[in-house]
């Protein structure tokens, strides 16, 4: 009884000690945070007024250097790219992608087409989707495919002429430099030798395919 009496009372005593420290830790935490914390967040919209203006001053004087150093870069820029396609344009022979016709594989261009299918429809009748159905494409007038000349771009209307081999190959080289405006959202074939075998493909989407170049 003694012994649990006194344990009681050791654990009062313990208890008591505990909520001393207790409030002390939160008391202190308190004095120690609130006088810092206001000072700090009255000081800081000061410190940041102060501090923003320099900054501004600092982006201002960029923003004013900026167009400086983009006008010497812009200067140099445009005489590389201007440089650039040059050689490109006239590094891709269209008449070379036609000569190589007759040894094309139209296999490799039908495995090729996979991405242009996305959007073509290729079967005699099959209805176009979002691109014009390209059964018999070959030597067809440009815009021409019948249940889509709503939705033929203005450029591509105005094109004019047939889908020759040559033009064909120019296309899809890069449809944007051969019809500027097209809706035709694909960036080109750059290999020659796969332009000519997506060509012998083309070729075989018809009832009678168009003849080969001799
Ligand atoms: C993202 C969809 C899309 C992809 C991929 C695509 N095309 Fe097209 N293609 C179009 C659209 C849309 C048009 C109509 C363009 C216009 O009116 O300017 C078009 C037009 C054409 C034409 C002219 C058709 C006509 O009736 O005059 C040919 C040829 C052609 N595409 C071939 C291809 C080939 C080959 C590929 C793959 C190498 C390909 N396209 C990939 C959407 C696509």
């Amino acid at each position: 009884m003694d012994s649990f009496e006194m344990s009681k009372m050791a654990g009062a005593v313990l208890a008591a000690l505990l909520l001393i420290v207790a409030t002390n830790v939160i008391v202190t935490a308190k004095t120690a945070s609130s006088p810092t914390q206001p000072v700090a967040g009255y000081k800081l919209p000061t410190d940041t007024a102060t501090a923003e203006a320099p900054a501004g001053e600092a982006a201002a004087k960029e923003v004013a250097e900026a167009p400086a150093a983009a006008g010497k870069d812009g200067a140099a820029a445009p005489a590389k790219d201007a440089a650039a396609p040059a050689p490109a344009a006239g590094g891709f022979d269209a008449k070379a992608v036609v000569a190589m016709l007759a040894s094309a594989k139209a296999e490799d261009g039908a495995a090729k087409f996979k991405a242009c299918a996305a959007c073509h429809q290729v079967k005699k009748d099959a209805p176009s989707a979002v691109a014009p159905n390209l059964w018999g494409i070959v030597n067809r007038p440009k815009a021409a495919q019948a249940d889509f000349a709503t939705k033929y771009s203005e450029a591509m209307k105005a094109k004019g002429g047939e889908w020759t081999y040559e033009n064909l190959a120019l296309f899809l080289h890069k449809p944007k430099d051969y019809v500027p405006g097209t809706k035709m959202v694909y960036n080109g074939i750059k290999d020659p030798a796969e332009i000519a075998s997506v060509v012998a493909y083309l070729r075989t989407l018809a009832d009678a395919p168009a003849p080969l170049p001799n």
